[in-house]
């Protein structure tokens, strides 16, 4: 039973049970709206407490069936019917009421919670408004200021601050359902407050809205959503209840199945699934209760951040003992620079230091369940460090690489245990950014690659599982982006056009721009090693500035000149004569923003198809989640893959032969040709 009804003398308990979260499938409104009806028809019920088995109350609409046509009974009638019931109820809430689940307990005259409960409405996360009543009933129960933060950031609030905020009638410290019974018995000993819908909605100051849109639009950039919430909880505010409902179910109708929703569902669940790998269901990760990093530069510093953040104790490695200092320094600038932006208390941040021991002494190593090697980019240091681990550590400890660009292969050669060895590729700043590339060698044990998984759960960050090859997935592709970036501009385009094509595509900042932030000479020195090797990169341009130590805002100018201390790029003459000496003998042409954008988005998924072939990703969503949590891809663009199949394969790979026979691009793959054949990429031939 989805849905199931017990008594506790005159208040009967509403419970529902549909795992993992509770969605509001069909089947669970279904036994709700029958639950109702019985409940009213129940002379002995005084008043229902409607609460949930499991880890959380409903967490919301199921977003599985959004792309299905909507089944009865609906969820805004449901609410409605709540709302309407004879007795009152309370919504006993523990874990996450979201969206949908949210506004069943929005329908409930009272809303208790445990302490560790939070409630939200997240649909504009989802490319949505909410849909059962969220925007109008929210501005009848808090101030206007509270529902448009909550609506347009999809942003929850925890139980206390619900509770200050007054959507939270009780905070439950004990057992729930015994504390949520006692609080409908002593409501009914009161006069009942009025149900949502017959409340008025709280006032707005003066031009409060007109200052609302433009914050959000700021925040939003072209995501639709949050200020089409927006709009809802104002008409909410301006309307009455039943013409505030309809704009909100309209809107919400509208948006569903828009390509941005539709985009930011296919992330939704690519990020779920990501945690939990198929190919490593049923393997028990090694358990990881201490770490350590082997370096304390910007890498390992941040890493060890990620992982005090995440409540595990932290051993740093340095060479020397002033080095140890400097590492400490830069771990405690990390946690400073925190508390200083309010994102945790300066007590906080003391409690995470102090989970740190800084050494240069490698014995202090011999328990600890994870090593995170994050030294130079070299080869033989980095070997070096691993000899020095494997003789110290335990055999079980997981030994972890961070290189960006060397082959884990090799640096593990040698190493006694080698099963325990991995790589685990963080992105800078590692405490911020939530990709994990989780790099398995030929030995890794699967249990040391589930452990991966389990760590990037625990660090709350996204796992995509990549091969070995140059660069992973994520930088591989960072470099066919670049040199594209470079073969427009010898083809016309400048610096400037290109970047703002792609940040009007939703990208935070152009190739150029990102090139000057981050410096141009890390890549200089991959062509470098990719030459030793025999290859050849193609960096006609950014080679010619390195050589002029343009190396980007560090030293000045790089694709751009910069001011002393003012990271405004202008264009520069000195680029803009090397572009025109090394383009001399392409043909030039005009080109748009839109041009623009195909140019450097479809050679990404060219390579995104490679990548596919060659087994370096698994899925297609994999390398979806990587650009957007590794890279800044827009969110609500799906990612290349996703934006790619949208958009329809064929006329990507029609647009890619056209670059191709100009000499602008490489021409489609095999993969690719064959995936818009048959009408989308299928998982890695395997
Ligand atoms: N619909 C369908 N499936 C859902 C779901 C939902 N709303 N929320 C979670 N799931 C699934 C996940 O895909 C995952 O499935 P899997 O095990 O097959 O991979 C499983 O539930 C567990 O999810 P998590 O791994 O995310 O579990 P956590 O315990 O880490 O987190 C949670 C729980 C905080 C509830 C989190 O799942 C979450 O934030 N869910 C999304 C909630 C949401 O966005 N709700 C709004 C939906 S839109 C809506 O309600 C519209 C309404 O206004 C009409
Ligand atoms: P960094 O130069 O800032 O830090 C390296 C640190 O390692 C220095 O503090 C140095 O003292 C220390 N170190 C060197 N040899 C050591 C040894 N034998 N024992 C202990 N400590 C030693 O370098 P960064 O940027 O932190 O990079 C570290 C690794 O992370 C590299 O492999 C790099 O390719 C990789 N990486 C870097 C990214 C970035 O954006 N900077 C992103 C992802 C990976």
């Amino acid at each position: 039973m989805t849905v199931s009804i017990e008594h506790q003398g005159e208040v009967a308990i509403v419970t529902v049970d549909n795992p993992p979260v509770n969605a509001l499938s069909q089947a669970v409104r279904q036994g709700l709206l029958d639950a109702v009806e019985a409940l009213d028809a129940d002379p002995s019920v005084k008043a229902v407490v409607l609460t949930c088995v499991g880890r959380t109350f409903i967490a919301g609409a199921d977003v599985g069936e959004f792309g299905k046509p909507p089944m009865p009974p609906h969820l805004p009638d449901l609410v409605a019917r709540i709302e309407r019931a004879a007795k009152p109820w309370v919504a006993a809430i523990l874990g996450s009421a979201l969206g949908g689940g949210f506004e069943v307990a929005l329908g409930c005259r009272f809303r208790v919670a445990v302490p560790s409960a939070s409630v939200g409405l997240p649909e504009a996360r989802l490319g949505i408004v909410p849909g059962a009543g969220g925007t109008v009933r929210l501005p009848r129960l808090t101030c206007v200021e509270t529902a448009v933060d909550m609506v347009t950031t999809g942003r929850p609030l925890g139980a206390r601050k619900a509770a200050e905020a007054g959507l939270i009638d009780a905070v439950i410290e004990d057992d729930l359902v015994a504390g949520s019974v006692a609080f409908a018995r002593a409501a009914l000993d009161r006069p009942l407050p009025d149900a949502l819908r017959d409340r008025p909605a709280a006032a707005a100051a003066v031009g409060f809205w007109e200052s609302a849109a433009k914050t959000v639009a700021a925040r939003a950039k072209r995501e639709e959503a949050p200020l089409r919430a927006l709009a809802c909880v104002r008409r909410a505010a301006e309307a009455d209840f039943e013409a505030a409902i309809a704009f909100e179910r309209e809107t919400f109708l509208a948006l569903r199945g828009s390509a941005q929703a539709v985009a930011l569902r296919h992330v939704f669940f690519a990020e779920r699934a990501a945690t939990r790998p198929p190919e490593l269901a049923g393997v028990t990760p090694r358990t990881i209760r201490s770490a350590a990093v082997i370096g304390g530069g910007t890498m390992g510093a941040g890493i060890a951040a990620a992982m005090r953040d995440a409540g595990l104790p932290v051993i740093l490695i340095e060479r020397d003992d002033g080095a140890v200092e400097r590492g400490l320094a830069n771990l405690r600038a990390i946690f400073d620079g925190a508390a200083k932006r309010g994102r945790m208390s300066s007590d906080v941040a003391t409690e995470r230091m102090a989970g740190v021991t800084g050494t240069a002494d490698y014995a202090a190593l011999a328990d600890v369940d994870l090593v995170i090697e994050a030294v130079f980019e070299d080869l033989e240091v980095k070997r070096e460090v691993f000899r020095r681990l494997a003789a110290v550590c335990r055999g079980d400890a997981i030994l972890a690489t961070n290189t960006s660009y060397l082959d884990p292969e090799r640096i593990a050669e040698g190493i006694s245990r080698p099963e325990r060895f991995l790589g685990l590729h963080f992105f800078s700043p590692a405490h911020v950014m939530k990709l994990l590339e989780i790099v398995p060698t030929r030995a890794s044990a699967p249990e040391v690659v589930a452990a991966g998984f389990a760590l990037a759960r625990m660090l709350n960050k996204i796992p995509v599982h990549a091969g070995i090859c140059d660069g992973f997935i994520g930088n591989r592709i960072l470099k066919v982006t670049r040199a594209q970036a470079e073969r427009l501009l010898l083809s016309g385009a400048t610096p400037a056009d290109v970047d703002a094509a792609m940040r009007a595509f939703g990208l935070p900042m152009g190739p150029f721009e990102a090139q000057d932030l981050g410096g141009l000479d890390i890549a200089a020195f991959q062509r470098k090693a990719a030459r030793t090797r025999g290859e050849t990169p193609f960096a006609p341009i950014a080679d010619r500035l390195c050589a002029i130590q343009r190396f980007g805002q560090k030293s000045g100018g790089g694709w751009y000149d910069y001011e002393p201390d003012d990271r405004t790029p202008r264009p520069s003459e000195t680029v803009a004569a090397i572009i025109t000496e090394e383009g001399k003998d392409w043909p030039r042409r005009d080109w748009d923003e839109a041009t623009i954008i195909d140019s450097i988005v479809w050679p990404m998924v060219n390579e995104g198809a490679r990548i596919l072939e060659d087994g370096t990703a698994l899925r297609a969503s994999d390398i979806d989640l990587v650009k957007i949590h590794g890279y800044g891809f827009p969110r609500w663009r799906g990612g290349p893959m996703h934006y790619a199949q949208a958009n329809g394969l064929d006329k990507v790979v029609e647009a890619l032969s056209t670059f191709a026979g100009g000499g602008l691009a490489d021409p489609p793959c095999d993969f690719l040709l064959q995936a818009a054949l048959r009408g989308g990429f299928s998982d890695a031939p395997r």
